[in-house]
């Protein structure tokens, strides 16, 4: 059985690093340079918010007030805050280039999360009962796909434009774009070809 207490921690948590991620890609959109990356990072900021609205219905579905504040939950504000207020330092030092890579590894490292945090929920859906397990895996459904193309898509995106930036072979878009990367043994599968220059 899943502990409830810490189940409702992680579905707060999840849902204020979500509301973040908004927040995040609507600054990493005032970075990005490339047009390809810009289109889908809209797509992601879209996504994100629909999340949002996923995440409220399962807590609201399963008893939980989706504006409850924790100490979990404010530290997951911060972090989100903190990458927003990084990627303004990087805006205002007027360096494009550096700000959009700056932006990438924002976005890198809010996805990191944002996939942890929905396969932990994929977990809970399974050991679960009743109305909550049907409320987890519905919500869960609808968004674990998206996330594994949030992550590895734009560690692809993060790679490709550090190289490109370091003068070196670049290949853009990532090949996880072509690939259609969607799992973890792809996305290494992807960066070992790259590690051989191939990709
Ligand atoms: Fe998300
Ligand atoms: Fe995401």
């Amino acid at each position: 059985m899943v502990k409830a207490p810490q189940l409702k921690e992680l579905l707060l948590q999840s849902l204020e690093h979500e509301r973040g991620g908004v927040l995040i890609y609507q600054t990493a959109l005032e970075c990005v340079i490339n047009e390809d990356l810009r289109k889908e990072w809209e797509e992601y900021l879209e996504q994100t918010e629909n999340h949002v609205a996923i995440l409220t219905t399962a807590c609201e579905a399963i008893g939980l007030d989706p504006d409850e504040m924790t100490p979990g939950r404010k530290v997951v504000q911060h972090s989100g805050k903190s990458l927003v207020v990084a990627m303004k330092m990087a805006l205002a030092a007027s360096d494009p280039p550096a700000a959009e890579l700056v932006a990438c590894e924002c976005v890198v490292l809010a996805e990191t999360k944002d996939h942890a945090d929905w396969e932990l929920i994929g977990e809970c859906a399974k050991a679960a009962e009743g109305d909550v397990a049907a409320a987890l895996q519905e919500a869960y459904d609808q968004v674990e796909d998206e996330e594994d193309e949030h992550l590895y898509h734009t560690k692809g995106w993060c790679r490709e434009l550090w190289l490109k930036s370091l003068g070196l072979k670049a290949v853009l878009p990532p090949p996880e774009e072509k690939k259609d990367v969607k799992t973890a043994m792809d996305a290494a599968k992807v960066e070992q070809e790259r590690k051989k220059g191939k990709g």
